[in-house]
């Protein structure tokens, strides 16, 4: 996610945002920039793409630049490529308003539309240079700063924290936010902005979280609120860096975990269709290609594509797709699954289905990356960055994307109720991950257990079956426990052997058809001595021998997968746990595999 500080006090302004910053990395970036308040009215700003390092260097570490008083941002790309032109602080065409912003603005093109019919030139593709001339129009027309602003987001829709400095008043620095995270830092003489609290660690303890939509003026001494607000209530923090960075969780892995309600909940309602309608409506066949858990989201959207859109679709570990010339039919539809954008094979496997004529469709986390620069279409899960290097936010994010992209092609072929069935399907995800959540303590129970076996085994049937494979890849990548995942009708042709007393087999069983049958699998390994830890829907009866249950909020039956991922994820991190094993650098592993 992006970041923002901000700073107005005695120091040079430049070398102090520029370090703030630095401590701003550790949430992802791909551009940065800073802007200050120089003498004589003027706003010197300093930006470049790619790493802070190249920033610093262009900015000569911000020695040369005169001021004490400015803002900074990390922009990770969510509008516009991640280029310099589209990089923050930006400005308007008179050198008169900087402006930083988190968030995403919704109405920006029709505010761009309104503001370049009156004569405003743009200079980047994002959405927050409408919010720049916005403040240039009203501060042209005549009024304050503070009026500047509170006019500006009074017409603006969407989530944003705003860090804001304008010309003509030297020393301040403006701040407002809605939904997303901003925060005031008290020191001596000098006042912070800052969207997380790492930023400004090293120089205040003392920070405040301005209510939502309350525009606050900061000089170096003190905090004020031009428009009626409640009075400023400063807390000390008491976490260190490292703890501060990962908003008070242990891991990134498990704060990445908990953003998931809200990912999910974007992702599912936000961008635009993954296909044009008049090609939802032709796609004769779907081709999945993907590693990992990339895969397992193919997987999972199999089973609900095919049920939803009487579509055939297929998937393919993308390192197997680019060297098997599989046919593709006239009209079947590629859909390349990446976080990263940069997965070596994935990408080869897309170069190579466009070599042979696919129309392909990429589903990417990562703005600008090369799968989705190389695709006939991206839609982008906006996940937000993902630090930990096992996938979990985003594995959901991909997974609601293809939801999103069968409920479009069943709209398209099977008329609008069946897509908008899905679509109220997932507005109930949030809450039922929300409930996982909350039910951790049960599940790390049955962590202590599982974590002291040697191996493991995940069995489900129909959708349960990729959940179960995305859950037996969490356990091993984290906690080093050896786990596979069968079909549950599949374990008896041979596996089967290998359960033996006290072996855990983890059993997922929500697909209300298919329960009776996961459970005569449980059977089968309970006589052979297995501890059953079975995972189920709270509507289904569901009689078996177990060690341990854990019941699952019910939603709409082919969403399942998504609360049961969100709860092997909470199991695969508490065997971590257990084991002393750092969750967010499993050994052998990087975030991005770039090479074949
Ligand atoms: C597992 C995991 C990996 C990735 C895979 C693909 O937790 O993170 O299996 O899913 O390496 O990566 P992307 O999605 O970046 O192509």
């Amino acid at each position: 996610m992006c970041g923002i500080i901000g700073y107005t006090g005695v120091r040079p302004a430049a070398p102090l945002l520029l370090e703030g910053l630095g401590r701003l990395a550790y949430r992802g970036y791909d551009s940065a920039g800073i802007a200050v308040l120089a003498d004589g009215g003027r706003i010197v700003r300093c930006r470049a793409e790619g790493k802070l390092a190249r920033l610093l260097e262009k900015c000569q570490g911000g020695a040369e630049i005169p001021g004490t008083a400015g803002i900074g941002h990390t922009r990770w790309a969510t509008h516009g490529a991640p280029l310099e032109h589209n990089a923050h602080p930006h400005l308007d065409g008179g050198g008169r308003v900087a402006v930083v912003h988190n968030g995403i603005i919704e109405n920006w093109r029709e505010l761009r539309r309104e503001l370049a019919g009156e004569g405003y030139t743009f200079s980047s593709e994002t959405d927050t240079e409408v919010i720049v001339h916005l403040l240039a129009r009203a501060v042209a027309a005549g009024r304050t700063p503070a009026e500047a602003l509170r006019d500006t987001v009074g017409r603006l829709r969407g989530t944003y924290a705003l860090g804001v400095i304008f010309a003509c008043e030297p020393e301040v620095l403006y701040g407002v936010r809605r939904e997303s995270p901003l925060l005031v830092g008290r020191g001596d003489g000098e006042m912070f902005l800052a969207s997380d609290i790492p930023a400004i660690l090293p120089y205040t303890r003392l920070v405040w979280e301005p209510p939502t939509d309350t525009i606050v003026r900061l000089t170096p001494r003190g905090v004020t609120l031009p428009f009626p607000g409640d009075a400023p209530a400063f807390r000390e923090v008491t976490w260190d860096a490292a703890a501060a960075e990962r908003g008070g969780y242990a891991s990134f892995m498990e704060k990445e975990i908990h953003e998931i309600p809200q990912v999910v909940a974007h992702t599912a309602t936000e961008g635009e269709a993954l296909l044009p309608p008049s090609l939802a409506g032709n796609v004769t066949g779907v081709t999945f290609i993907g590693c990992g858990s990339a895969y397992h989201v193919g997987l999972a959207g199999a089973y609900f594509g095919e049920k939803l859109t009487g579509v055939p679709v297929r998937v393919f570990v993308a390192s197997e797709f680019r060297y098997h010339p599989v046919p593709l039919a006239p009209r079947e539809l590629v859909v390349a699954v990446s976080q990263s954008g940069e997965t070596a094979d994935t990408l080869a496997a897309l170069r190579e289905a466009k070599r042979r004529g696919a129309y392909v469709l990429s589903v990417v986390n990562v703005v600008g990356s090369t799968i989705a620069r190389e695709s006939d279409r991206v839609f982008y899960t906006q996940a937000g960055p993902e630090i930990a290097v096992a996938t979990t936010k985003a594995f959901c994010a991909q997974l609601v994307a293809v939801y999103r992209l069968f409920a479009e092609i069943a709209t398209a072929k099977r008329g609008r109720a069946v897509g908008a069935e899905v679509l109220s399907g997932l507005a109930k995800v949030p809450d039922a991950v929300r409930r996982v959540l909350d039910g951790r303590e049960g599940i790390r129970r049955m962590a202590h257990r599982i974590a002291q076996a040697e191996s493991a085994f995940f069995i489900g049937r129909g959708a349960d079956y990729p959940a179960c494979l995305e859950g037996s890849l969490k356990l091993k990548e984290i906690s080093y426990l050896h786990a596979e995942a069968y079909p549950a009708g599949e374990l008896k042709h041979g596996t089967i052997s290998l359960v033996t007393a006290g072996v855990p087999v983890i059993a997922l069983a929500t697909q209300s058809a298919l329960v009776g049958k996961t459970l005569s699998g449980v059977e089968e390994v309970h006589a052979r001595g297995a501890e059953v830890y079975l995972i189920t829907d709270e509507t289904l009866t569901a009689d078996a021998p177990t060690a341990a249950r854990f019941v699952l909020p019910h939603i709409h039956e082919m969403l399942m997968p998504l609360p049961a991922a969100v709860a092997f994820e909470l199991l695969a991190l508490e065997v971590a746990a257990e084991r002393e094993l750092d969750p967010d650098m499993p050994r052998n592993l990087a975030k991005s595999v770039t090479v074949e």
